[in-house]
C-alpha cells in the first residue's frame, strides 16, 4: 500500500510521514523539491530505515501545476494532501503563493490528476463515484474552517473542503488547532524574540481560547485513521490537544519552559494591521495586514469534538501542553 504525502517536507507533512514510516507503512513523498524531503527524512533513523528497505520514495509536483500531479498519484492507495505555499500565512498574489492558490486550487487540481489517472466518478443511486481502486482522499484542514467563515485561509480551505466531499472519492478531513513542535515556524519565532528582546511581542490581546496540537499528535491520529479506514470514511474529525488555553498562557508555559521570564507586549491589532500595510511593500514581504488576523486568530476544540475522537479512535493519546513544549523546550 502505498501513501502519497503532499507537503512532506513541511512541518505537519513531515510529522506525518515519520509517523507512516514508524508504522511500517510506505511512502511516497511529494515536494517540489525532493533534494528537502530527502535530507529532511535521511536526517533521522525512522527515515534512514525506511529508505533502507525502500518503503520511502520521493516525487517531485507541484499542487499548482496540474501536468506534474497524474505521475504522483499514479498506483497509490491514498492521498494525504498537506502542502501549504512558502510564507503562509503572508500571502503573495504576485508570486501565486496564496490560499485560493495552493489550498483550494491546488485541492481542485489533485482531485482532478486522480480522475485522470483512475478515471472519472461515475453515476450510482447516490451521487458520483470514483472508480474503486481509486485512492482514498486526506485532507490537513484548520479548526476555524467552516461554511460561515469569512477569512480568505477559511473560504479556501472551506472551498477545498467542499471539492473534496463532493469528489466521489472516499475522504476524512482533518481540521486541526494550531500546531507546535521543535520546527514550527509560529510558536518558534515568536519565542525567539526572548533571545534579544526583554519583552515577546503579540498581535492582539493574546485572550481566545486556543486548544494546541503537539505536532506528534497529528502523525500519530493519521497514522490511526490509515489503520482503521472504516472509522473515518467520508467524515471530518477536529483535533485539538488535551488543553485549552489562551495565547498568553501558552507562552508563559513555553518560556516557563525555556527557563525565562518575559512579559507579554500586546499590539493592538488595528496597529498591527497598519504595520502589515507597510510592510507588505518591503522586500520579501514579511507582514501582510491578513497574516495579522491570521496569526492573533485563536481556535480551539469543545469537549463534546474530543469525546468524539476519543470515540472513535480510543486508542489516540493527545499530548498536554505541558509535556510537549517540555518535549523540545525543557532545558
Ligand atoms: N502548522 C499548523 O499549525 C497547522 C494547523 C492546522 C492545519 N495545518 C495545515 O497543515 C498543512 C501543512 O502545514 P505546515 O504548517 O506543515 O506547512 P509547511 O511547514 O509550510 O510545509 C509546507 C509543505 O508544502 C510543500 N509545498 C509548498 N508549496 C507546494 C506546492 N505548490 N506543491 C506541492 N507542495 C508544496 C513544501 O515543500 P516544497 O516547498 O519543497 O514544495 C512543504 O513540504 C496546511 O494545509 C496547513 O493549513 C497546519
Amino acid at each position: 500500500m502505498i501513501i502519497l504525502v503532499s507537503g512532506a517536507s513541511g512541518f505537519v507533512g513531515g510529522a506525518i510521514t515519520r509517523h507512516l514510516l514508524d508504522a511500517g507503512q510506505e511512502v511516497r513523498a511529494m515536494n517540489r523539491s525532493t533534494a528537502a524531503a530527502m535530507q529532511k527524512h535521511a536526517g533521522n533513523e525512522t527515515g534512514r530505515r525506511a529508505l533502507a528497505e525502500g518503503r520511502l520514495t520521493f516525487v517531485e509536483a507541484d499542487v499548482t501545476k496540474p501536468d506534474t500531479l497524474p505521475a504522483a498519484v499514479e498506483g497509490v492507495d491514498t492521498v494525504i494532501h498537506a502542502a501549504q505555499f512558502t510564507g503562509a500565512p503572508v500571502e503573495n498574489p504576485a508570486k501565486g503563493l496564496t490560499y485560493a492558490a495552493v489550498d483550494r486550487d491546488g485541492t481542485l487540481n489533485l482531485i482532478g490528476a486522480i480522475a485522470q489517472v483512475y478515471g472519472a466518478p461515475t453515476s450510482g443511486p447516490a451521487m458520483a463515484r470514483f472508480p474503486s481502486g481509486s485512492p482514498r482522499f486526506l485532507y490537513m484542514s484548520g479548526i476555524t474552517v467552516s461554511a460561515e467563515a469569512r477569512e480568505p485561509w477559511d473560504r479556501a480551505k472551506w472551498q477545498a473542503e467542499e471539492a473534496i466531499r463532493g469528489s466521489g472519492l472516499t475522504w476524512t478531513i482533518v481540521r486541526s488547532c494550531w500546531a507546535y513542535g521543535p520546527n514550527d515556524s509560529a510558536l518558534n519565532r515568536i519565542l525567539g524574540y526572548s533571545d534579544y528582546l526583554p519583552f515577546v511581542p503579540i498581535f492582539g490581546r493574546g485572550e481566545d481560547p486556543l486548544s494546541p496540537v503537539f505536532v506528534e499528535d497529528i502523525g500519530q491520529l493519521i497514522a490511526l485513521l490509515i489503520a482503521n479506514p472504516d472509522n473515518s470514511a467520508d467524515t471530518t474529525v477536529k483535533l485539538g490537544g488535551p488543553d485549552t488555553v489562551t495565547l498568553n498562557e501558552l507562552l508563559e508555559l513555553a518560556l516557563r519552559a525555556k527557563g525565562r521570564r518575559r512579559p507579554i507586549l500586546h499590539i493592538p491589532k488595528p496597529l498591527g494591521r497598519v504595520q502589515g500595510a507597510v510592510m507588505q511593500f518591503l522586500p520579501g514581504r514579511p507582514l501582510t495586514p491578513d497574516a495579522v488576523d491570521f496569526v492573533a486568530q485563536g481556535g480551539a476544540v469543545s469537549e463534546a469534538d474530543r469525546a468524539l475522537l476519543a470515540e472513535r479512535f480510543p486508542e489516540f493519546r493527545g499530548t498536554g501542553v505541558r509535556e510537549g513544549l517540555g518535549n523540545y523546550l525543557g532545558r
